[in-house]
């Protein structure tokens, strides 16, 4: 399989339980590498940017109010198949529906405040990476041969 980058942030709730260290130890031990992060907190126009392809979605107000509530952790992973084994270590949207041992299952309060957000393909990976990391701010892991 071919190594992805994908966008990965952890959620207000997740930086308010505390639980940073964890999640991302749970990306480094399944393969996953951070290759840039941030800690910030998003302004209104990031997450409704961020987030437009739910705009039409009834929820999409309470998601922008909860995603710049707090502060965020913004990463950029890189790994093996990144895209579908991040949603892999997530779990299911909703976290009553997450399996065992997932980020969601084990860290999540409810469907919105889930600890985790993913890219869900290669191709919104890209666009979420670019949102919010220049170029020149991601560096280049040396993969083992
Ligand atoms: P994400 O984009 O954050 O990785 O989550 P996802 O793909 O698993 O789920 P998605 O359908 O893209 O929904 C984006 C986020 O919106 C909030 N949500 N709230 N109240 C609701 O019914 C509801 N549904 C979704 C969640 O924070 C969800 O992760
Ligand atoms: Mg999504």
């Amino acid at each position: 399989m071919a190594i992805e980058r994908t966008l990965s942030i952890i959620k207000p709730d997740g930086v308010e339980k505390g639980v940073i260290g964890k999640v991302i130890a749970r990306f480094e031990e399944q393969g996953l590498k951070p290759i840039a992060i941030r800690l910030t907190q998003l302004s209104k126009a990031d997450a409704e940017g961020f987030y437009a392809v739910h705009k039409a979605r009834s929820f999409f107000a309470d998601l922008v109010k909860f995603m710049t509530s707090g502060p965020v952790v913004l990463m950029v992973l890189e790994g093996e198949g990144a895209v579908a084994k991040n949603r892999e270590i997530m779990g299911a949207t909703d976290p009553a529906k997450a399996a065992p041992g997932t980020l969601r299952k084990d860290f999540a309060t409810n469907i919105e405040k889930n600890t985790v957000h993913g890219s869900d393909s290669l191709e919104n990976a890209k666009v979420e990476v670019s949102y919010f990391f220049p170029e020149v701010q991601i560096h280049s892991y040396q993969w083992k041969k």
